[in-house]
């Protein structure tokens, strides 16, 4: 499946000197939830990664203040629009240190600064004679705050919210914006990364072709709305919230003559997909008529469902990110966030599948391999670095994959695609344990080889910090913890803030990091293994029970991905989800009193053999296939059998005469093998 990367890896990174990067402001007529923390997460990790590549790096995030959405909260609460903006924005400026995201700025578009700058832009574009007088009779959605033209109603609604628009005929200010059209469409042509992934910018496209685009009504009468910006050149009028909104990533920087936008404009864009239009059209033919640069990408992502249905608190499904954080560990919820969406398409959140990651690769992989190395290290080494010695040919070889491993994770994370970046980097933390398997240290101990168990031992520990520091973008407190462990402790104070030592980029090469002879942690026990709550277990049994075709299939089936949209259909995602291995049996008998039971240890190259259980009595003697391998699911949630905990599922093909055959490899392979 990776295959495809790794003709990629000789490319380095390209690296600028600054990096500036931006989230929506947020509105401020709901508390934050999950869809907010997860940009503003990803933005901070972003922003760390390029800190980690040696770039100057600005971050910016905020709150959008204006427009009727917020005077209509602001009256359901009893407060004044001011109160009320206040009291939420302070929401929003609490929430994100708790959740380990350093912004270097917040805006909000109260601010006296920024309303100043928004006028100078009007001006501007006035003066530029792109912005005119008219009447006008439209469409207008409350919801969006925006007007829509005919053709843009889907059966006569607003395509976002399914709600009848209120036509209104008014005088209004208007900005040419239909003129710079040809213009956008051709950039987009020639920019091919412009608007990222593909999909968002082929949707910008069609949306300029589809003639459904028209000049955009930038004011609003202070007759009906007067909490905005007033436009400098008539005072009855405010400035369209999001004229206003979108010039905060330019106002906060100081536009145009500020230091900072000097230093860091033009800049990196992340949003989610509902707001695509006003970020691929509205904002880059603003720019344009300003003479401003346009931004460098606009960074699309899709949305985090709750059981493929939007979170809204109508339904009372909206998930608290603190609350996430403070329950599973707040780095362990960063990492589930990157690691489980593709960026750019929707994904479901569930605390089920946080914790199948979490088992399966802090618990299992990462948590293990640190845990697995500094306790031998403690026992044969009395916790001291070993010295490096010769390397032979599996050391050579797990060097190459680590700078394999490295290369492509900066090429994907820098990429945005993080999930695909953080699984290149976790190529490197399970053959770390293979190699610990490989190796058998406690062999080359009784064997008394010291010093080819120190090179084993000294490789793994300087791997394992070359993973700790890839990991800080999106795990900071982690990383910290784990360098920390391997004696590389950052600063107290800054352990949140400033990266670590090193360049993800200036790695490669460089493996004798460690201090010969000093003492290191002697244990780790960053990521103890989580059980899944029995009330999540019932939730999923009855959603098995529910469609008989299910109930009927066997038992390997039956745990088919539960969140699968169209029935049938597995999207590309939910294979991604499965994990699985090729495993040697270790064990295998029956279960007392259950005759279609099989239960087995496998060796699926971790620390300790798993124990499976599986519907197969009927066609194996169970003595027969010790020393077989298999084809395992292994990242499926464990569950109890008859007493018995089954942490995983054996494949196997079913003849259509009922007879079953175990899924093997050709050949014998390592226990652990990935299966892709
Ligand atoms: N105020 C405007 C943005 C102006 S930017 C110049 C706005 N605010 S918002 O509060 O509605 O935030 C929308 C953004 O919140 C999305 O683009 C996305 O970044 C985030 N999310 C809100 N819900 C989300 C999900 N369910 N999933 C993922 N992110 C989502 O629009």
């Amino acid at each position: 499946l990776r295959s495809a990367y790794t003709e990629h890896h000789e490319r380095s990174f390209p690296v600028s000197s600054t990096f500036y990067i931006t989230t929506p402001i947020y509105y401020v007529n709901a508390r934050p939830h999950l869809g907010h923390a997860y940009t503003t997460i990803v933005a901070d990790s972003l922003r760390r990664f390029h800190t980690l590549l040696g770039e100057d790096t600005w971050f910016l995030t905020g709150t959008d203040e204006h427009g009727d959405k917020i005077v209509k909260a602001a009256e359901a609460a009893g407060q004044t629009p001011q109160e009320f903006v206040d009291g939420i924005s302070g929401q929003f400026q609490a929430l994100w240190p708790k959740l380990g995201i350093k912004h270097d700025q917040f805006i909000r578009t109260t601010d006296a600064d920024h309303k100043a700058r928004v006028q100078a832009f009007l001006q501007k574009v006035y003066d530029n004679g792109d912005i005119y007088f008219g009447e006008h009779g439209g469409h207008y959605c409350t919801g969006c705050e925006r007007f829509y033209t005919e053709k843009e109603l889907e059966n006569g609604l607003c395509p976002q919210h399914l709600t009848k628009p209120d036509f209104i005929q008014e005088k209004n200010y208007f900005f040419r914006m239909s003129k710079y059209l040809p213009w956008l469409a051709g950039h987009i042509r020639e920019n091919p990364d412009f608007i990222r992934p593909e999909r968002y910018r082929n949707e910008v496209l069609s949306m300029i072709e589809s003639g459904a685009l028209e000049d955009l009504c930038i004011s609003r009468p202070k007759t009906r709305l007067e909490w905005g910006i007033e436009l400098p050149f008539d005072k009855d009028y405010v400035c369209y919230v999001w004229f206003d909104a979108l010039l905060n990533y330019i106002s906060a920087l100081g536009w145009p003559d500020g230091d900072k936008y000097a230093a860091y404009w033009p800049g990196e864009h992340l949003v989610a997909k509902d707001i695509l239009k006003p970020h691929g059209v509205f904002w880059p033919t603003m720019l344009k008529s300003a003479g401003v640069p346009l931004y460098k990408h606009l960074n699309v992502h899709g949305y985090w469902l709750i059981k493929d249905t939007k979170m809204s608190k109508s339904l009372g499904n909206v998930v608290e990110p603190i609350k996430m954080a403070e329950h599973y560990g707040l780095d362990a919820f960063r990492y589930f966030l990157l690691r489980d969406m593709q960026f750019g398409s929707d994904a479901s959140f569930s605390e089920e599948a946080l914790i199948t990651r979490f088992n399966a690769d802090l618990a299992n992989d990462l948590g293990n391999l640190f845990s697995r190395v500094l306790s031998m290290n403690a026992k044969y080494f009395e916790s001291k670095v070993p010295p490096m010695g010769e390397l032979a040919e599996d050391d050579k070889a797990l060097i190459e994959l680590a700078e394999n491993s490295r290369r492509n994770y900066v090429q994907l994370f820098g990429n945005i695609r993080f999930s695909q970046g953080l699984d290149a980097l976790w190529d490197l933390v399970r053959a770390l344990n293979k190699y610990v398997d490989s190796q058998a240290p406690w062999t080359l101990f009784k064997q008394g080889d010291t010093a080819r168990l120190g090179t084993v031992i000294r490789l793994l520990l300087e791997c394992m910090r070359k993973v700790a520091l890839c990991l800080w973008p999106v795990m900071p407190g982690t990383a910290a913890a784990l360098l920390e462990q391997l004696g590389q402790p950052l600063p107290a104070s800054e352990r949140f803030g400033v990266a670590p030592a090193g360049n993800v980029n200036a790695e490669e090469g460089v493996w004798e990091c460690l201090a010969t002879g000093s003492v290191i942690a002697s244990a780790s026990n960053l990521f103890p293994r989580l059980e899944i709550p029995e009330e999540m277990k019932e939730d999923k049994k009855a959603k098995q029970k529910k469609p008989a075709k299910e109930k009927e299939a066997k038992a390997a089936p039956a745990s088919a991905p539960a969140e699968m949209s169209v029935p049938g259909v597995a999207e590309y995602a939910d294979f991604q989800k499965l994990e699985l291995r090729v495993g040697t049996i270790l064990e295998a008998g029956r279960v007392p009193k259950a005759d279609k039971l099989l239960c087995f240890k496998i060796d699926l190259g971790e620390a300790e053999p798993r124990q499976i259980l599986s519907g197969i009595a009927e066609h194996f003697e169970p003595e027969t296939l010790v020393g077989r391998q298999v084809c395992v699911v292994a990242n499926l949630a464990p569950r109890k059998i008859r007493g018995l905990v089954s942490a995983g599922m054996i494949l196997t093909a079913e003849t259509p005469d009922g007879e079953l055959t175990l899924l093997a490899p050709v050949g014998d392979v390592a226990p652990g093998s990935k299966i892709s």
